[in-house]
């Protein structure tokens, strides 16, 4: 997965209210197992070693060949869950009806602004949240992610899979090909090709942590020149293709000019 490194402000105005709207839910206090929103999952949260689920001994710790390309666990709220809670009476209408009204104008406004409206997600997580080591393997494509930290206290892992032979991950020798991709204040968009189980160069192995409040939006494109365009429209400017990797100084460079 590699930063964009400017989102344009026509696109931060969206992701902004939508910012506003969540915290106003002051979800820090209203979220837990008897609370207005509920958690779910937090296996690793309920053993208090959270941050496990994002270590590489968890990672290796799966049965890779029979993960299914979803997260086998996670400590967070999806707001693109909410219908389907309500639908198994696990969340009441009055409680899910504005959370999924403005998840829907979501979609409207910043979907069809930049040409897209699949939304594979919408989470917050807790302070200690995350979610555990999975592929997407099951719903490959291009993907765009968009994350929110308030103070930049979090991280996104993946395990770059350039040639690997195998649906596993490969981490390398010593463990170079695990790339963690720190958090920044605010806003940040991170793009790329999650691929099928069979294209063993292409799967990305991913997982993230939080040590503060954090958001995540996922937006996936299935069709190659659209994501280009769509990522030109995020970035405001042209970029040179394929995309270079993640590299740490220019995203240093990035930070001391923001
Ligand atoms: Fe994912």
């Amino acid at each position: 997965m590699t930063p964009i490194l400017t989102i344009q402000s026509e696109i931060l105005k969206f992701l902004d209210e939508w910012k506003d709207f969540v915290w106003d839910l002051d979800m820090v206090e209203n979220f837990g197992p008897d609370k207005k929103y509920r958690d779910r999952g937090g296996k690793f949260h309920k053993e208090d070693r959270a941050e496990y689920a994002a270590s590489v001994e968890c990672l290796m710790s799966l049965d890779h060949m029979t993960h299914d390309g979803f997260p086998p666990d996670s400590y967070g709220y999806d707001f693109n869950q909410v219908g389907r809670w309500v639908e198994s009476g696990n969340t009441p209408a009055d409680v899910a009806k504005p959370l999924v009204e403005k998840s829907k104008w979501l979609d409207d406004n910043l979907g069809n602004y930049i040409g897209y409206r699949f939304c594979a997600l919408k989470m917050w997580y807790p302070p200690q949240g995350y979610i555990s080591w999975h592929t997407n393997w099951n719903v490959p494509g291009y993907n765009i992610l968009f994350t929110y930290n308030p103070t930049g206290d979090g991280y996104w892992r993946h395990v770059d899979p350039t040639g690997s032979d195998s649906p596993r991950p490969n981490l390398g020798e010593n463990n170079e090909n695990v790339i963690t991709i720190p958090d920044q204040a605010g806003w940040t968009c991170k793009t790329g090709y999650y691929g099928k189980k069979h294209e063993h160069d292409k799967i990305i192995w991913h997982t993230a942590y939080s040590n503060e409040p954090r958001m995540t939006l996922g937006y996936v494109v299935h069709d190659k020149q659209l994501w280009m365009d769509v990522v030109e429209e995020i970035a405001g400017e042209p970029l040179i293709w394929p995309l270079k990797p993640y590299d740490e100084r220019l995203y240093q460079f990035k930070d001391d000019n923001s």
